[in-house]
């Protein structure tokens, strides 16, 4: 929550400033902060349910049903076409000067953490430690009964995997379908992680999918302020303190460099005397 106004009327200065002055920032990231590394986004102009029409939301319940069936379909290429679009742009993406940044802030120590809903794993290829994959990353398994996960490696399934080794459950993709419910131990790590923050920057997301989107109005309601980074306006700008309208990469970079700043001369640093000047 903003205890005095920041007297600046960019608001790349003023996020910088929120972020600088808060003791706990938390990143929430979605599509469109991979959209400069050739993902689409789900929503709006050139997303996905925007050209393809809106997912199933039994995906879940079919592979549940029949899971050597579900993979059998996988393995045989009987995929949505919007899946195969995605599945080509994940394979091909790498990370963009946005991610680096990202990755650059929390070196710098200005974002303690970040939650992601991409399944990209694009954060991590960029160097970003203390992330929160709360939709899964699609280069890992995951035991639907146990919830062990297991990374893909080079696995590239040509049979239903073998069920779960600790519990005999069946083994799916980590990436959260529509219809199952987040993993327990990841949405606990995520709302801790929100419990925390004392600011939340919403980076490329419509904020429309609960429970993810939902953290961000839990965060506004515990006093965080609350900073919207996305070329578009969306749910959460009503409530957010700060809008940048701009697209990801050139944000965070823009962030980074105002923010290094900070760190290289520690804020009142520059006007503080080298020696104590009573003593000269
Ligand atoms: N930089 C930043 N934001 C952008 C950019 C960009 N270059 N391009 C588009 N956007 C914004 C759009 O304005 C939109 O608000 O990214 C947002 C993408 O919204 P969605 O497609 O709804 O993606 P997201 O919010 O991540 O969806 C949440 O829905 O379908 C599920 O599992 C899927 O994780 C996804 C969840």
């Amino acid at each position: 929550m903003l205890t005095e106004p920041i007297i600046t009327s960019d608001p790349l200065e003023q996020a910088a400033s929120l972020i600088k002055h808060s003791k706990y920032v938390v990143v929430m990231t979605g599509a469109g902060m991979s959209v400069e590394s050739g993902i689409p986004t789900f929503r709006g102009e050139g997303g996905l349910w925007t050209r393809y029409g809106p997912p199933k939301m039994d995906g879940f319940k079919q592979f549940r049903d029949d899971p050597v069936g579900w993979w059998q379909k996988r393995i045989n290429q009987q995929m949505d076409a919007h899946i195969i679009e995605l599945r080509d742009a994940l394979v091909a993406a790498e990370p963009h000067t946005g991610h680096h940044a990202l990755a650059g802030l929390e070196k710098v120590g200005a974002v303690h953490h970040v939650i992601t809903q991409n399944i990209d794993g694009l954060d991590l290829k960029a160097g970003l430690k203390n992330l929160t994959e709360i939709h899964g990353n699609r280069s890992r398994l995951r035991c639907i009964q146990c919830g062990q996960r297991m990374s893909l490696g080079d696995f590239v399934p040509i049979e239903p995997p073998e069920p779960c080794a600790s519990c005999g459950g069946s083994i799916k993709f980590d990436t959260v379908m529509f219809g199952e419910p987040i993993p327990a131990d990841t949405l606990a790590e995520a709302r801790r992680q929100i419990d925390m923050a004392t600011c939340v920057v919403a980076i490329g997301t419509s904020a429309s999918v609960r429970p993810a989107s939902g953290l961000l109005w839990i965060a506004k309601a515990n006093g965080a302020s609350v900073i919207e980074i996305n070329p578009n306006e969306t749910k959460l700008s009503p409530i957010s303190d700060v809008i940048v309208r701009s697209s990801a990469g050139s944000a965070l970079n823009s962030l980074l460099n105002l923010l290094k700043i900070c760190e290289e001369t520690p804020s009142g640093a520059a006007n503080e005397p080298t020696q104590d000047v009573r003593s000269a």
